[in-house]
């Protein structure tokens, strides 16, 4: 079957870039024409992607390049860290890899962060391409340029925006990953409804069963109305300036379960899935939004298969917790939280909020 594509283009000015999303896309040496031209290509993996897809990758560039490099990281989030982008660093220094080397990223979420971080600062800069292969990935992570990696006291902490040349998005990949890690991915697709499309919150209300069988027309919709958002927001502030944060809908409780349970614990979009209900709490409390939103989106959430609830970070003081954990966030500015918050279903803001009814939102949203 010929590659089914459709295109999304990220205005970037001199840096935009496209992002194809259909089936065939990997293995089809169509999808990299037009890259930049070098004699060598690193592919970056894991221990678990590379062996299902690196060779297809491989057999698909081997036209463009003269020599093909790879290397396996460890996979797992735990592993996103110093030590592992230093491998990447010694397999491109190793290999005697120019600076016009492009750096090729076959993984999902972790595996692009790091290659994409690696590709900012091996010489100042190389060009990279997104080959993402987890939903999450192909919905959020591969387009708009965010990559780093974690220090232990927070989450992608050390990093740099450095935009892609391009992303593939093979939604074929999607077949073997796991239940679980799909279901991390929906969590990413559901923030778009929230923070900018009524509309889409109701059509995913309508295929959530659809996108769980994978069924394929679902899945290209979720994908391409998801990019389209994200491009959109990018495109207006790429380096966060203001309106970008509210991408992070979701994510200052969810880091904080992520860091609390020790990374690799809960999956990322998990901590997302439960963070979005608490954030959406917290918008209601806070008089924002209506109470009856708040229930559709923590039953969508739970229809994803995704927890609705956050864990107990201590026993003692389990608020104190989350809150310590939350202040290290990036959003905040003097110790204080910024809180991605939902004023009316489809629109974002940004703002703070008493300790107090933080306090309140996490001992009613979590056991
Ligand atoms: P991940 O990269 O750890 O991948 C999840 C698991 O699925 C891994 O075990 C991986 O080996 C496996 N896997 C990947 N593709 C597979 C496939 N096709 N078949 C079988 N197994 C496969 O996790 P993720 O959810 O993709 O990404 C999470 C990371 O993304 C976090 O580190 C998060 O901080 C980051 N993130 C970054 C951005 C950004 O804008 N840069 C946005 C959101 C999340
Ligand atoms: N995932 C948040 C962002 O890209 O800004």
């Amino acid at each position: 079957m010929p590659p089914i594509a459709q295109e999304v283009s990220i205005d970037l000015g001199e840096r935009s870039y496209s992002i194809a999303i259909g089936g065939g896309l990997l293995a089809d040496a169509a999808s990299y024409e037009g890259l930049p031209h070098a004699s060598t290509a690193l592919i970056v993996s894991n221990t678990t992607v590379a062996p299902l897809y690196a060779e297809r990758l491989r057999a698909a560039l081997c036209s463009r390049y003269a020599q093909i490099h790879e290397v396996q990281l460890p996979d797992g989030e735990e592993h996103k860290n110093w030590q592992t982008l230093q491998s990447i660093f010694d397999v491109l220094l190793e290999r005697g890899c120019d600076r016009k080397t492009v750096l090729f990223a076959l993984g999902g979420g972790v595996v692009g962060d790091m290659t994409g971080f690696a590709a900012a600062s091996y010489m100042r800069g190389v060009p990279f391409v997104q080959v993402p292969t987890t939903l999450l990935a192909q919905v959020d992570s591969s387009v708009g340029g965010k990559t780093g990696i974690n220090h232990p006291l927070g989450k992608n902490m050390v990093g740099a925006f450095y935009q892609p040349r391009r992303v593939i998005c093979d939604l074929d990949v999607l077949g073997t990953l796991p239940a679980r890690e799909f279901s991390a991915g929906l969590a990413e697709v559901i923030k778009y409804g929230p923070i900018a499309d009524v509309e889409f919150f109701c059509w995913l209300e309508q295929h959530m069963d659809d996108l769980i069988a994978h069924e394929r027309s679902a899945l290209v919709h979720a994908v391409c109305r998801s990019c389209e958002i994200k491009a959109s927001v990018v495109g207006h502030d790429e380096r966060e300036s203001g309106l970008r944060a509210v991408l992070n809908f979701g994510h200052t409780f969810g880091h904080a379960i992520e860091a609390g349970m020790g990374y690799g614990v809960w999956l990322h979009g998990e901590g997302v899935g439960a963070g979005m209900v608490m954030a959406a709490e917290l918008s209601h409390r806070l008089g924002l939004l209506e109470e009856s939103f708040v229930s559709r989106l923590r039953g969508l959430v739970r229809r994803a298969g995704l927890p609705t609830r956050g864990p107990l970070l201590d026993d003692k003081d389990n608020a104190g917790r989350y809150l310590q954990l939350m202040r290290l966030d990036k959003k905040s500015e003097a110790g204080e939280i910024k809180f991605v918050l939902i004023d009316g279903p489809g629109r974002a803001m940004l703002r703070n909020a008493p300790d107090a009814l933080v306090r309140e939102v996490i001992d009613a949203c979590c056991s």
